[in-house]
């Protein structure tokens, strides 16, 4: 009963497979091996265009790689509050980009454009505090709800309009994709999204994750920013083998499909059961809910490893219950779960 996050997911069976078969012989280093071709004109397949692609290990490297892209002097990023570059990467955007962040609340954990255009509104041209230059929206969201392609344009072209780019953390790319049932390209470059964060480590990979430029001019000065910040991997046969077996075929829509479910049953379930009342919409394969402590401990004690959250502007949590987040992946069973349901209503 393991919902603390979908990154305690070992990696899938095709991706544990090809890391296997990668270890035996030799193969030209930094990039340069045939797997690292074959996985970037994948992308250029899955996008429906030409893209530029940078592997990378971790998906705090790839927002931070990101944006130091999207970077001018003096530059910021607006994000909303809980955005993961915001409050878990210990400023690591600010530290390779140089630039600021300026977070801003929205509900339902997701940005819009009234907001944006709020927040790009305090920073008039030629001002001294700096200027905005990108957009950050994280698909899924933290609160595990989904932009819908016509917000990300919304978004877009406020952005565009007043001389922003957009970025894109899409650690959880698949799971929003399949929830929206959208192409990859409708959900980003052709919503107006310039430069993607591409998680892979959470739905199936040991440590994949990749930088998606929709604007490959871009590429030569990221090619450098990515070695300066060490993530130019020697031995990148072993990130380019992973994403080949999670982009072979469906794989990687069946693990967020699966992962997505394996969440739509938690919540069903507490709901159902009135064991404690959802923080928000479940529209990928995380689930917040509001639980009363005495479930919590019952479930804690009887394995279960879930994770407090703090609630934000939205919640509603009253004394004796607790915001919790409980992720499901790729590897979560319905047994777990329903194991999981059954504990909560056994008070
Ligand atoms: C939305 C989001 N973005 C980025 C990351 C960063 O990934 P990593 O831990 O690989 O640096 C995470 C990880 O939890 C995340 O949830």
């Amino acid at each position: 009963m393991i919902f603390a996050s979908d990154n305690w997911a070992g990696a899938s069976a095709p991706v544990a497979a090809a890391l296997a078969a990668a270890a035996a012989g030799m193969a030209p280093a930094y990039g340069s091996d045939a797997v690292t071709r074959t996985v970037e004109a994948r992308f250029r397949e899955v996008f429906e265009r030409d893209v530029a692609v940078f592997l990378v290990t971790t998906g705090t490297a790839a927002n931070a790689l990101s944006l130091q892209a999207l970077m001018r002097t003096a530059g910021m990023v607006i994000c909303h509050e809980g955005a993961h570059i915001h409050g878990d990467e210990a400023g690591a955007v600010e530290f390779f980009s140089g630039g600021r962040l300026h977070p801003v609340p929205g509900a339902a954990g997701k940005l819009d454009a009234d907001a944006v255009a709020s927040a790009i509104g305090r920073y008039p041209a030629g001002g001294r505090n700096g200027r905005p230059v990108a957009v950050s929206l994280t698909q899924a969201s933290e609160l595990g709800t989904v932009y819908r392609p016509d917000e990300i344009s919304a978004i877009a072209d406020t952005a565009r309009a007043a001389g922003l780019s957009v970025h894109m953390d899409g650690a959880r790319f698949a799971n929003a994709l399949v929830s929206l049932g959208v192409s990859p390209a409708e959900m980003t470059w052709r919503a107006g999204v310039d430069v993607l964060s591409f998680g892979a480590t959470k739905n199936g990979c040991w440590c994949a994750e990749a930088v998606v430029l929709f604007d490959p001019s871009r590429a030569e000065d990221l090619r450098y920013a990515r070695q300066r910040a060490g993530q130019m991997v020697s031995k990148s046969r072993f990130l380019a083998a992973q994403f080949e077996a999670y982009l072979h075929g469906d794989h990687w829509l069946d693990n967020a499909r699966h992962a997505n479910a394996m969440a739509r049953r938690l919540a069903d379930g507490i709901v159902a059961g009135r064991f404690g009342r959802l923080n928000t919409p479940c529209e990928a394969n995380e689930v917040f809910a509001i639980l009363p402590d005495a479930a919590r401990r019952r479930a804690e004690a009887a394995g279960a490893r879930i994770y407090p959250w703090p609630p934000t502007g939205d919640a509603e949590v009253r004394e004796g219950e607790t915001l919790m987040r409980l992720v499901a992946s790729f590897a979560t069973s319905a047994e777990d779960v329903d194991r999981f349901l059954a504990i909560l209503g056994d008070g």
